[in-house]
């Protein structure tokens, strides 16, 4: 644990935890949208796809347990750079100048975080932590999206997705040293990208299992 306390101690090694971190979140969120994809093949590959994913056994309990583990480290240090920051800037300014690269993406970093977790937590009550002895995944997702209430939720919460991944991705190979003036606007926009296709990817199963529900 004292490894952890040292990193965190310096900003350089913040820095670097939430970038690891985040980079582990981006390849979690692809891989989690290519498996919800399956919902389009109808119940039964996305029911088949869930059973494979369980029979994984130990192996996804290990998988939670790292998520969970880059969850709080990541929480618990993008929580001390926002105290930092704020202790750096006491008087905070009248006016708000879009300077140096300052993006939304960037300005609202905490909020788009807290959102996240806010949404994390109440899509684990709706999905993960649910007695699944009489029901599939797929009826309890296409339950979920009956009401027009959850379906905004979700929808909200991928934009707020969307714009935190955006600066997150290009943040993350600032803090690597990846920032050569040729490749940073590549790496800007495949931030873009990759959000555009999370916002999508995930914001329109609600839409189309409310259709066919
Ligand atoms: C329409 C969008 C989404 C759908 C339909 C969906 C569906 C699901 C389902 C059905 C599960 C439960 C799997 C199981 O226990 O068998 C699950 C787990 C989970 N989802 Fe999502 N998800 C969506 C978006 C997201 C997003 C955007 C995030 C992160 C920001 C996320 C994070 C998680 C996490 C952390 C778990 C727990 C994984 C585990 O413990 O194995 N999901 N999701």
């Amino acid at each position: 644990m004292n490894w952890l306390i040292n990193t965190l101690g310096s900003s350089i090694g913040k820095k670097l935890m939430m970038a690891v971190t985040g980079f582990c979140f981006c390849g979690f969120l692809a891989s989690h949208l290519v498996g919800n994809l399956t919902i389009y093949g109808g119940k039964d590959t996305f029911n088949a796809y869930a059973a494979h994913l369980h029979s994984l056994g130990p192996l996804i309990t290990v998988a939670e347990i790292g998520l969970l583990f880059f969850a709080l480290v990541h929480i618990l240090t993008g929580a001390i750079l926002f105290y930092q920051n704020l202790q750096a800037r006491p008087v905070r300014y009248s006016v708000n100048k879009n300077a140096g690269g300052r993006t939304i993406g960037s300005a609202t970093m905490p909020y788009t975080g807290f959102i996240i977790l806010a949404f994390v937590i109440y899509h684990l009550i709706n999905f993960h932590f649910v007695d699944k002895t009489d029901t599939t995944i797929f009826q309890l997702v296409s339950s979920a999206f009956t009401d027009p209430v959850n379906i905004a939720v979700y929808i909200v919460a991928m934009v707020a997705v969307a714009v935190h991944v955006s600066h997150g991705f290009w943040s993350l190979f600032q803090t690597i040293g990846a920032t050569h003036l040729k490749y940073m606007p590549i790496i800007q926009v495949a931030g873009i990208v990759f959000s555009i296709v999370i916002a999508i990817g995930f914001g329109f199963i609600p839409v189309f299992i409310s259709f066919i529900a």
